[in-house]
């Protein structure tokens, strides 16, 4: 596992079918690959149930898509932090917008990665909940907004200002925290808005995920960093 370094660029696997059992593994070693020639720092988030297989076969750090804020124990279904670092995972996402979270619960999650040592990377879909989930200080904000998720509109273009906000609003709680923004990324066009918006790397699924040529579209990507 090398560690993830900023600018950082975040794969969301999601669940597209694109990755269901040996997808996501070859999309791992595509981004393993881009990482690796061009120094770029690309993490990958694999769904659930290929987590511990994909850690244990690519070398770029790898997050899960989702934690429970469970301990070890009774409680079928959930996905605990600590079984995530067991699977070989850096980190997780927290409360992303297909599976969201109360803050309460958001707050446990980050706390108990924290103890573990997992990198908590928690979603937030305005720059109120940015500024209201910094509180947790997790190690990185992903501002998303969910009606650009999915689409082709940059939320670089569509919305900077949710950007440029979500880094004063975060900023202002906690300067440690550093806010990636995402939906609707897709070209290293967007990469470079992002950054030079504030933001320390972007979150980023469909564009990676469903492209005919992801590691075209990775190259693409890191262009500018
Ligand atoms: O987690 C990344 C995400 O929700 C954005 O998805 O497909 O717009 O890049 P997408």
């Amino acid at each position: 596992m090398t560690d993830l370094r900023y600018p950082a660029v975040i794969v969301n696997f999601k669940v597209y079918s694109q990755v269901e059992g040996q997808g996501a593994l070859r999309l791992a070693k595509i981004c393993g690959k881009v990482a690796e020639e061009t120094g770029a720092s690309i993490a990958v988030c694999p769904p659930i149930a290929e987590l511990s297989y994909v850690a244990s076969q690519v070398s770029v750090p790898v997050l899960s898509q989702n934690v429970d804020p469970r301990k070890p124990g009774s409680g079928t279904g959930y996905t605990t932090p600590s079984a995530v670092k067991s699977a070989g995972a850096s980190g997780t996402l927290i409360n992303h917008s297909e599976n969201r979270k109360p803050a309460e619960d958001v707050g446990a999650c980050v706390s108990m990665c924290r103890e573990l040592g997992l990198i908590s990377c928690v979603c937030a879909e305005s720059i109120a909940k940015a500024g209201e989930l910094a509180a947790f200080s997790p190690d990185m904000i992903a501002v998303e907004p969910p009606e650009l998720i999915g689409g082709d509109i940059s939320v670089t273009s569509a919305d900077p200002g949710i950007v440029r906000g979500t880094v004063a609003a975060v900023e202002s709680v906690d300067r440690r925290i550093s806010v990636l923004c995402g939906a609707g990324v897709k070209t290293g066009e967007d990469v470079k808005a992002a950054l030079e918006l504030g933001a320390k790397g972007v979150l980023l699924a469909s564009g990676v995920v469903k492209a005919s040529d992801p590691e075209a579209v990775l190259r693409d990507l890191i262009r500018y960093i």
